[in-house]
């Protein structure tokens, strides 16, 4: 029997139980009540509140502009869907680089207010503080390396990194960092598959790839990129398991054109 099928709640320790028996961990993002209703109930292990909210549920071109308060919001819209999967929130851009007193305040306010499991931090060495100061009040902290879209305009672009010798040594120290200080998990995003490989092998918690191959503990997808809700955006990591795209303009058409035609609504459809 596997592990996903006999627990009631996922926690940091259930992920760390199914990395050491082999079992991958799926993970999706959610950042409202239905739709992590539906991811939850499907049994994904970990949602991740993630500040590609900030692309895909408000239209910015990065993660940036999204501020603590908006992603407190969509915290506390997934936390009344979730029954069974772990809560982890990301940390948005500017409420932790300044230091760990603000690191830690802004972790708290998402625990206090959402009510979300755990938190997630881009970077490694250059937060060790931050995240050290949060670990200590009790808050699990989800690492994230590789392509951190926060540091976006320090890399110029969204091209796969760690492809020299300098860059992917420096990830490996930062994730072997990330795994003494205490985290429970690290994401690894685009980075090439062999490296994540021997990353994976090297730490003792678990990590989630997205664009780092099959070799990770586990994957995640953003929810709207895996629906195929938007089709412009098509890196080659991204499988598509849905075409919400042409679904929903389709109900959308199909709507129209029955409100213009007095089709809808109907007699049954009416008091
Ligand atoms: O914000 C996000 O959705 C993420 C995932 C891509 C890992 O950080």
């Amino acid at each position: 029997m596997s592990v996903h099928s006999e627990i009631k709640r996922v926690t940091t320790s259930v992920l760390q139980s199914m990395k050491d028996r082999g079992e991958k961990i799926a993970c999706l993002t959610a950042y409202d009540y239905s739709m992590a209703s539906l991811v939850d109930a499907a049994g994904v292990e970990l949602i991740l509140v993630g500040d590609s909210a900030s692309n895909v549920m408000a239209g910015h071109e990065t993660t940036l502009p999204i501020t603590l308060d908006q992603m407190i919001y969509h915290a506390q819209s997934v936390i009344r869907g979730v029954k069974r999967s772990l809560v982890v929130v990301d940390l948005p851009f500017g409420s932790y680089q300044g230091n760990s007193t603000q690191a830690l305040k802004s972790a708290i306010r998402i625990m206090k207010e959402s009510g979300a499991h755990a938190v997630k931090m881009e970077g490694g060495k250059e937060i060790e503080e931050s995240i050290t100061r949060v670990l200590s009040a009790g808050i699990p902290v989800m690492g994230h390396l590789g392509l951190t879209p926060q540091s976006i305009y320090k890399f110029g672009g969204y091209s796969v990194r760690a492809k020299s010798e300098e860059e992917a040594s420096l990830l490996k120290s930062n994730a072997k960092l990330l795994n003494d200080l205490g985290c429970f998990g690290v994401v690894l995003e685009k980075i090439p598959q062999s490296l994540a490989e021997e990353v994976t092998a090297s730490l003792e918690i678990p990590t989630i790839g997205i664009g780092a191959g099959n070799g990770c503990d586990g994957q995640i997808l953003v929810i709207h990129d895996m629906l195929g809700i938007n089709k412009e955006f098509s890196p080659r990591f991204l499988r598509r398991y849905a075409d919400l795209h042409t679904e929903m303009t389709n109900a959308f058409t199909h709507y129209i054109k029955d409100v213009k035609s007095g089709d809808f609504p109907n007699e049954q459809e009416s008091y």
